[in-house]
């Protein structure tokens, strides 16, 4: 499972506390005592509307915000009142609400990097699984995002004629074990390197990373970067209908609304609509973790 997902089980109460507590601090029982729109508030304090409203969701989940038509929000009754928080992480969401600047989270890469390849490798070896039937005897993946490489290694581990080239924003080599097969790339992925046609490209847990523009100009170039007929997998997490709560999908809009400067969970057709404007063939998705909410979208090159 994804490791904030893990996270979220694990502390609900936390979660709950915090968002509880920016509430308080943002003064939000106050100022929707009456009904009024986000941004209206958001203008009238100099918030940051998309920070605000990725915590409204979460406020309207935990049945303290009440929604109403024409995008009016009201206040209601806390379920439960916050509990003093320490102000680091997400004891800091006020500040970041209201400041528009989302937090630093370098000193953790390395932490965060093995706990995503660890809670991957199981989801990437299934995930590998399904391809293989469909790619050729030999190939090349391209990996966007790739973090320490988990999902092309999957490909490369099984087929002994693939190769893989990783792409990741960060310096991960001394985390990513080397292979003789797998070439690693420090690159933004709105700028990809010139590369020779890749047979498959994979990005998995990126998207959600990038602002619209980057999300955009990302999936163009490894799109772009196919041979024709080869195939682009995106692994993401989206909101799916009838999830459980805490819905993974909300809370982690609100972790990137924390942490990431521009990046946001977005909704599943809205990737299906960037595929299809990347110029894309048969587009299509399936759920890989319904509880989560990890859905594969995928589609063809058409070179
Ligand atoms: C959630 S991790 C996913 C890693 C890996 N794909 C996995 O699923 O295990 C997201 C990765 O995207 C990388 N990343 C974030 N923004 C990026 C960008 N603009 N260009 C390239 N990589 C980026 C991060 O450094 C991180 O390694």
């Amino acid at each position: 499972m994804l490791p904030f997902a893990q996270a979220l089980r694990a502390h609900p109460a936390y979660f709950a506390a915090a968002a509880l507590q920016a509430a308080v601090d943002l003064r939000l029982p106050d100022q929707l005592q009456q009904p009024g729109s986000l941004a209206g508030l958001a203008a009238q304090n100099g918030w940051d509307l998309r920070r605000l409203t990725a915590l409204a969701v979460i406020l309207e989940e935990l049945g303290c915000l009440h929604r109403l038509p024409d995008q009016q929000w009201h206040w209601r009754a806390c379920a439960a009142p916050p509990q003093p928080q320490v102000r680091q992480h997400w004891g800091r969401l006020a500040e970041v609400i209201a400041s528009g600047q989302p937090l630093d989270s370098s000193e953790h890469t390395s932490a965060y990097q093995l706990s995503m390849a660890a809670a991957h490798a199981q989801p990437a070896s299934e995930w590998a699984s399904r391809w293989l039937p469909l790619l050729p005897a030999q190939g090349l993946v391209l990996d966007v995002g790739a973090g320490l490489g988990t999902w092309s290694r999957a490909v490369v581990d099984a087929r002994q004629k693939w190769r893989a080239l990783q792409v990741d924003s960060q310096p991960l080599d001394s985390l990513a074990q080397a292979h003789p097969r797998i070439q690693r790339l420090t690159a933004d992925a709105t700028a990809l390197p010139r590369l020779p046609p890749v047979d498959f490209a994979v990005s998995a847990h990126l998207l959600h990373h990038l602002g619209d523009a980057a999300a955009q100009l990302c999936l163009q170039q490894m799109a772009q970067a196919l041979r024709p007929g080869g195939w682009l997998s995106v692994v993401e997490v989206f909101e799916l209908a009838g999830q459980p709560k805490p819905n993974v999908a909300h809370w982690f809009d609100l972790d990137m609304a924390l942490y990431s400067p521009q990046g946001r969970v977005r909704p599943l057709a809205e990737v299906v609509d960037l595929l299809v404007a990347a110029g894309c063939a048969e587009v299509n998705w399936r759920i890989l973790d319904a509880e989560v909410g990890v859905v594969e979208v995928w589609a063809k090159g058409v070179g």
